[in-house]
């Protein structure tokens, strides 16, 4: 029998419940080991619950409790959340996550840690809700050099960018529908401003890299900006919206690595994930694309992924599971550096004084009042800011082609 502690009775705390007492016999079937939960953490009683009787509010007993073996840490934050990993893994109990900050922010340390206690640190959960992707990264492309990562990896802006586009709503009412579902982060603007998605990002790339990408070094724009204008020239051009994470090895072997709004060609398949869904495109120098695609958000999806990682704790027990990485920091190539293709939206009487800063242009016509849109061929982005800079308020709306 294997007992496990739930640190934290939440969305996805009180998910991880479910599935662990929901699936029991079924995981036991599958693994031969009965898993129970023993303990679950929390600040607060839960009068009527149907586990409240394992609600403890002191972590010793859990720390100290040698028959707990894997704790599930859902609480999120890097206060409370970090000293709690660092003690369990310190004293050999694995533990598995949905943390994302946490795994973004002190991911090499707490791996390390986990190896030096003979125990694993896993963060299925961490990335792309319910997909698995951290799991077929490390144990499936084992023998690719990984060229470049694509993804839509957050739910809530994804379900956003898809009712603006089909229903032509407004961020605001769409963003509190997605915290009724228990999408979004407790702040908010970790979504939309695109930082959830940053810290994501991060993971998958130092997991490429098997050094750290520090997520702080990471060009990270959000949706805030994105109107019904753009949608319509988006739409005449034969392209969506989406939120794209996109990390790439260049030709010098240099990395690069963003997040920002992106127009998505409508026949890739990136541009067929609509709401709370993710898909992580994962592209490798011998396999070519790859790509992995699910729920991003939401309790039973992301608690699924942190009890898949019991169940590997559980059958890993013992050995060191594969993927991680190091402390060494990767250096980002700035994104002043990179270059790319622009959608760029301008007011109607700045066309000529446009056409005569920008030469190697396509003109879009969507029929947007007293507005005309362009494409750009590829530049710098360094050269794209220097040119909108010197139109001033005429630019009303810039977005990076993928
Ligand atoms: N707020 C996150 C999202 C939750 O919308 O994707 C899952 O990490």
């Amino acid at each position: 029998m294997v007992n496990v502690a739930v640190l934290g009775y939440g969305t996805v705390g009180s998910g991880v419940v479910e599935v662990l007492e929901g699936n029991n016999e079924l995981i036991a079937g599958r693994i031969g080991e009965d898993i129970h939960v023993k303990y679950i953490l929390d600040l607060r009683d839960f009068p009527g619950d149907p586990f409240e009787d394992k609600i403890v509010h002191d972590v010793n007993v859990i720390m100290e409790d040698p028959e707990v073996s894997v704790v599930c840490e859902v609480m999120g934050g890097v206060g409370a959340a970090f000293e709690f990993t660092k003690r369990a893994l310190g004293a050999g109990k694995s533990v598995c996550t949905s943390n994302k900050e946490l795994v973004a922010k002190h991911g090499a340390e707490l791996l390390a840690l986990a190896k030096a206690n003979g125990c694993n640190y896993l963060f299925e959960a961490s990335v792309g809700g319910g997909i698995p992707v951290i799991r077929p990264f490390v144990r499936s492309l084992t023998a690719e050099k990984i060229v470049r990562i694509a993804g839509i990896l957050n739910g809530t802006t994804n379900y956003i960018l898809t009712k603006m586009d089909r229903e032509g709503a407004d961020l605001e009412p769409v963003l509190k529908k997605a915290q009724e579902k228990g999408y979004a982060e407790r702040n908010p603007e970790a979504d939309v401003e695109g930082h959830d998605a940053c810290r994501k990002i991060a993971i998958l790339s130092s997991l490429m890299t098997g050094h750290r990408v520090d997520s702080e070094s990471i060009s990270t724009k959000g949706i805030t900006q994105i109107t019904s204008e753009d949608f319509a020239f988006a739409r005449a051009a034969g392209y969506t919206i989406r939120l794209l994470g996109v990390t790439k090895l260049l030709e010098d072997e240099r990395l690069s690595v963003m997040v920002a709004p992106f127009f998505v060609p409508v026949d890739h398949p990136l541009a067929s994930v609509i709401d709370v869904f993710n898909a992580i495109m994962i592209t490798g120098n011998m396999v070519g694309d790859t790509m992995y695609y699910g729920r991003g958000a939401g309790k039973l999806p992301t608690a699924s992924a942190v009890v898949s990682d019991v169940v590997d704790a559980v059958m890993s027990e013992g050995k060191s599971v594969p993927g991680g990485w190091d402390e060494e920091t990767v250096e980002v190539v700035p994104v002043e550096e990179t270059k790319s293709r622009f959608f760029v939206r301008v007011s109607a009487d700045s066309v000529d004084a446009f056409r005569q800063v920008f030469e190697d242009v396509e003109e879009v016509d969507a029929s947007v009042e007293g507005q005309v849109g362009f494409v750009t061929g590829k530049i710098l982005t360094k050269d794209l800011e220097e040119k909108t800079a010197a139109l001033g308020n005429s630019v009303l709306g810039v977005i990076r082609v993928f």
